[in-house]
């Protein structure tokens, strides 16, 4: 495969669950209007505490039903009042009897498990819960972080590219995240392990400077062994284990004692072609009493991530100027090549698939 181009990173997989929203954006049973895989959609959470994701278009004149009411799991729009209950269809209209039995509007598979609430945009029969990916430190109680939300005006493999790469951590980061450009030239993946539905990095930096992030929560100066274990996923779930340890007492060697971790979650959903979503909690094992280290750390995080969406931001600029420039490839790049690779494939069966249907 050669190096691709950036209209190459059009398509979407739809047959894949993707995070919505977060459970706290949909409190006190808020219309969330929220554009996804191009798509305009309205969610909710109905009284009987079920999410509901429907076309943000009223099947009557196309008013947003995201400006109406909320009247228990059902959706009023407030144009003529016609009434949509949590499947779409259309339950009322008022000053007339007769409701056609077709009169509705599209409704998505929705589920929420452990305070993300997951959407289904491709064919309704094959949405299977038990393929949500599973980050387990978003409800067991020896983790603490904050879940946030942050919108990029960028594709959501460029965002993807970014983190498949820590060396990026030495350059974008040297004084927030990542600590020294040392990082870039003397830390070198350890395993890059192909998965066939993303790909698993794992990064050794010994007796390194702490970087700031940690710093500024532990205040010691001491130096540290750090471990990174990320894994990247279709369609764009990422998962990171980060361990510091104190330098030269054997975390490689499975002595913990003294560390510190941490465990990161990023969900990257496609809002449009050129815009993104971004979901993600930032959690720690200590001091779990202390509020003020999830505070710190998400600060932390905010000051990070605005710093890659500064080059990503300007990355799609350049890109949208010339789709069709040509990225050269560098050996760091193996992860991200395989990635692209992986989901390219899941796209393309898609279409397959869907072709054979309409034969
Ligand atoms: S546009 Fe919604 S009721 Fe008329
Ligand atoms: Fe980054």
């Amino acid at each position: 495969m050669g190096p691709e181009t950036y209209r190459e990173t059009q398509a979407f997989l739809k047959n894949c669950w993707y995070v919505a929203a977060w459970d706290y954006e949909l409190a006190g049973g808020k219309l969330l209007a929220r554009t996804i895989l191009e798509q305009p959609l309205v969610i909710y959470k109905g009284d009987s505490g079920r999410p509901v994701a429907l076309d943000n278009r009223c099947a009557h004149r196309g008013a947003k039903l995201s400006n109406g009411r909320r009247e228990g799991d059902c959706v009023r729009c407030m144009y003529h009042g016609l009434k949509f209950d949590a499947s779409g269809k259309c339950v009322q209209i008022p000053g007339q009897d007769n409701i056609p039995p077709k009169l509705g509007v599209k409704s998505y598979p929705v589920v929420e498990r452990d305070h993300l609430v997951w959407i289904w945009p491709g064919d309704p029969a094959l949405a299977d819960p038990a393929k949500i990916l599973d980050f387990p430190y978003l409800r067991d109680p020896s983790w603490r972080g904050k879940p946030d939300y942050m919108h990029y005006d960028a594709n959501y493999l460029l965002i993807v590219d970014n983190l498949s790469d820590f060396s990026h951590l030495a350059f974008v980061h040297t004084k927030t995240l990542g600590g020294s450009e040392e990082y870039a030239y003397k830390s070198k993946p350890t395993a890059i392990e192909r998965l066939d539905d993303g790909f698993r990095v794992e990064r050794w930096h010994m007796d390194a400077e702490a970087p700031p992030f940690h710093k500024k929560v532990v205040k010691e100066k001491n130096r540290v062994d750090r471990r990174n274990i990320a894994r990247m996923y279709v369609p764009g779930i990422f998962f990171m284990e980060t361990l510091f340890s104190p330098a030269g007492t054997g975390a490689k060697e499975g002595n913990l004692k003294g560390a510190k971790q941490y465990r990161n979650c990023q969900f990257f959903t496609p809002e449009t072609a050129r815009s993104t979503h971004f979901f993600w909690d930032y959690l720690h094992d200590y001091d779990l009493d202390n509020p003020a280290i999830a505070s710190s750390l998400n600060v932390s995080m905010i000051e990070g991530f605005n710093e890659d969406k500064f080059i990503i931001e300007g990355q799609q600029q350049v890109l949208d100027a010339d789709p069709d420039f040509k990225m050269n490839g560098i050996v760091a790049d193996a992860p991200l090549a395989h990635f692209r690779r992986v989901l390219a494939k899941r796209i393309e069966a898609e279409r397959q698939s869907l072709r054979s249907v309409a034969a």
